[in-house]
């Protein structure tokens, strides 16, 4: 049965309360083999969610610089991003503490030594940082005006020429969070779609 506090939290808390039960995921990804310990209270703990899986298996990296993963959960997309280019630097954020730790372990367990997990709210954490390319898979559960910021507030953070890649149930605001693309950055492209999801992609300057 589960308890009163798994019942309640979202995988989008700060600090879950939850005693956390533990699972391992095996995933191959961009034609490798990944292991991702998991975890209840943090985002899709059972496997790599479907649009997670789309926008690894879409995303456009660059040659070498800084890749940003906001939203990270357990690492999925910044660990297998880190994997294809030992040239990339990744930074993974996530304000749940939980999804936080798994990350970091799951840097260690899949060997990657060009990443690193920063705690903390949008992009709080890599204040002052430029990015040559920005993931998300964004907590969409915790309202469009989240995901929403992290559209709006990318090209702060971003070289000229850098593209925001993030997965989008089509459902769910993607034709309005479609149109923010198109204000923010004045284009929007469509990377792939499947499922119900899709990849969109824009790119500053
Ligand atoms: C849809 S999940 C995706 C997790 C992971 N990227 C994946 O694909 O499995 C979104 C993640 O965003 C995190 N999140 C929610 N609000 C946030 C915020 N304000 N700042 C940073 N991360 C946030 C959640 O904790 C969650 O791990």
């Amino acid at each position: 049965m589960p308890s009163n506090a798994e019942k309640t939290e979202h995988y989008f808390t700060a600090h879950p309360k939850s005693k956390p039960k533990f699972g391992l995921i095996h995933a191959n990804l961009r034609g490798k083999p990944f292991k991702f310990l998991t975890a209840s209270g943090v985002f899709s703990k059972k496997r790599v969610d479907l649009g997670t899986e789309l926008l690894v298996k879409a995303m456009v990296l660059p040659e070498s610089g800084y890749v940003l993963d906001v939203g990270c959960g357990y690492g999925a997309i910044g660990i297998v991003a880190a994997s294809l280019n030992p040239k990339l630097h990744v930074v993974m954020v996530d304000v749940n503490e939980r999804a936080v730790k798994l990350a970091k372990h799951n840097i260690k367990l899949n060997h990657i030594h060009n990443a690193e997990v920063r705690r903390g709210y949008l992009y709080k954490p890599v204040e002052g940082m430029l990015f040559n390319c920005i993931l998300s898979n964004p907590p969409v559960s915790a309202g469009l005006a989240t995901v929403k910021a992290i559209i709006t507030e990318a090209p702060k953070h971003m070289v000229e020429k850098a593209r925001l890649q993030m997965v989008l149930k089509s459902k769910i605001g993607g034709k309005r969070l479609q149109q923010i693309f198109e204000e923010t950055f004045g284009n929007c492209t469509v990377l792939a779609r499947k499922s119900g999801y899709r990849i969109l992609t824009a790119e500053k300057g």
